[in-house]
């Protein structure tokens, strides 16, 4: 890797080899600054305590992640120093790193998946020792038994937990006004597991919140979250009448519903804030500091948001059907869609670094292992022979997530599309 830092950094990206993954520092910066920024401003306006958790999923790198958190972002009104984390390998992978620099930028680390089992305990009670806190989920009754015959994690701290709620994505969680949820609720609190366990909140991650169709929408999702894991603190209110819940953390967040914080009618927001909230409310959001097809079909975002894209070779084209063929096949783009047709949006290398909206002439309409075919808009007069053999595209990706999870690495470039750096992710498991 430092072999291609030395031949392509200080080059432009269109030198690079394809198929690569492009991140643009300066537009991911902006994504991590005007987050922490807007949850600040939200804690002003409500003059209560607002906590922020990055998710560090999409880009799964230490160098993404501290500026997630707001170092080395200059214009941040905060920090933080909470993440969530999708694998073990992304919580060890960073925390060498930061161990590396002698930093401790990350200090609290939540496992986002529910993970009372016996085998993901022993791997999270490795990990409690390398952390001064470590967070999980639970959503079964089992989750608290194991807890319990599994004892202390090696940090000797109880296992502090987040009761998962479910909002309505029907992923993982449990609905608020089930008996299940309540069951749950009274047994995280008993004597039978207050041994082991401490419950630090209640989690809602309003994923259908990617099928909203603007700012406004993912705004109700937003109040839907946050009603969702209130009603989960009131229960607990009734259930421990005596319980200080002034430290109970309320989380909520995706993507969207975290981009409706700026939504400029906040009213109905600061209202729960300021009168209803039993405790302290967290945010959380990961693909923000990216953005893909899925963010810009949320109506949320701009497409000149998306900081990251892939560089891709034209290898040739068909004049018959009007069809270009690429180097960016299901490997690279993944079959991720949206609202958006198509594996991904073509952009002019000369417009990729613009700060306003791209104009698009080609998409990718399908793909096989290594191919890629573009294909025109109607009417949009783009003909294939126009377009030079060995010449080199920008695509935007349906899904960064997916999609950033195919490359060993990523070029970072400046503003001028000059290569900089280069971020390795820790991939896979
Ligand atoms: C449990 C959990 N929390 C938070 C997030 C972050 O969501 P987003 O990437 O929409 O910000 C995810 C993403 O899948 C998630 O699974």
């Amino acid at each position: 890797m430092t072999d291609l830092l030395s031949k392509y950094g200080g080059k432009s990206f269109q030198s690079l080899p394809t198929p690569s993954f492009v991140l643009q520092q300066e537009k991911f910066d902006r994504n991590c600054k005007l987050m922490l920024n807007s949850v600040h401003d939200l804690s002003q306006i409500t003059g209560k305590e607002i906590l922020f958790r990055a998710h560090i999923k999409t880009h799964k790198t230490a160098q993404g992640t501290f500026k997630q958190l707001g170092f080395g972002i200059p214009s941040s009104k905060m920090t933080s120093n909470s993440i969530l984390i999708s694998t073990m390998k992304e919580a060890h992978g960073l925390l060498d790193f930061q161990e590396s620099l002698g930093k401790d930028y990350v200090k609290d680390i939540c496992y986002s998946m529910p993970a009372g089992v016996i085998p993901a305990l022993e791997q999270l009670s490795i990990l409690s020792r390398r952390v001064e806190s470590l967070r999980i989920f639970v959503d079964h009754l089992e989750h608290l038994d194991n807890l319990v015959r599994f004892g202390l994690p090696a940090s000797k701290k109880k296992w502090s937990v987040f009761i998962k709620v479910d909002m309505g994505t029907q992923r993982a969680g449990l609905n608020p006004q089930s008996e299940e949820f309540l069951a749950l609720l009274r047994k995280a609190i008993s004597h039978d597991v207050s041994e082991v366990v401490e419950l630090y909140g209640f989690y809602a991650h309003a994923g259908h919140s990617y099928s909203s169709d603007s700012i406004e929408d993912a705004h109700e999702y937003l109040i839907e979250e946050i009603e969702a894991v209130n009603y989960a603190a009131q229960l607990l209110t009734l259930q421990a009448p005596e319980m200080d819940l002034s430290k109970l953390v309320l989380s909520v967040g995706a993507t969207p519903t975290s981009n409706a914080l700026r939504v400029a009618d906040e009213s109905k927001l600061t209202n729960i804030i300021q009168k209803k909230l039993q405790g302290v409310l967290e945010i959380h959001c990961g693909n923000y500091c990216v953005y893909d097809l899925q963010q810009l079909s949320t109506g949320c975002i701009k497409d000149y948001d998306i900081s990251g894209f892939v560089l891709g070779s034209v290898f040739s084209s068909y004049e018959a059907r009007n069809e270009i063929l690429t180097d960016t096949g299901v490997m690279v783009l993944t079959r991720e869609a949206s609202k958006v047709p198509g594996r991904g949006l073509c952009v002019r290398l000369e417009d990729i670094l613009y700060n306003e909206p791209f104009n698009y002439q080609w998409y990718v309409d399908r793909v096989s292992q290594e191919h890629g075919i573009l294909k025109t808009y109607e009417n949009s007069g783009a003909r294939s022979t126009d377009v030079k053999i060995g010449s080199k595209i920008a695509i935007l990706p349906q899904h960064a997530c997916i999609v950033m999870g195919q490359f060993p690495y990523y070029f970072v470039v400046d503003k001028d599309g000059t290569v900089t750096d280069m971020w390795t992710p820790f991939q896979k498991w």
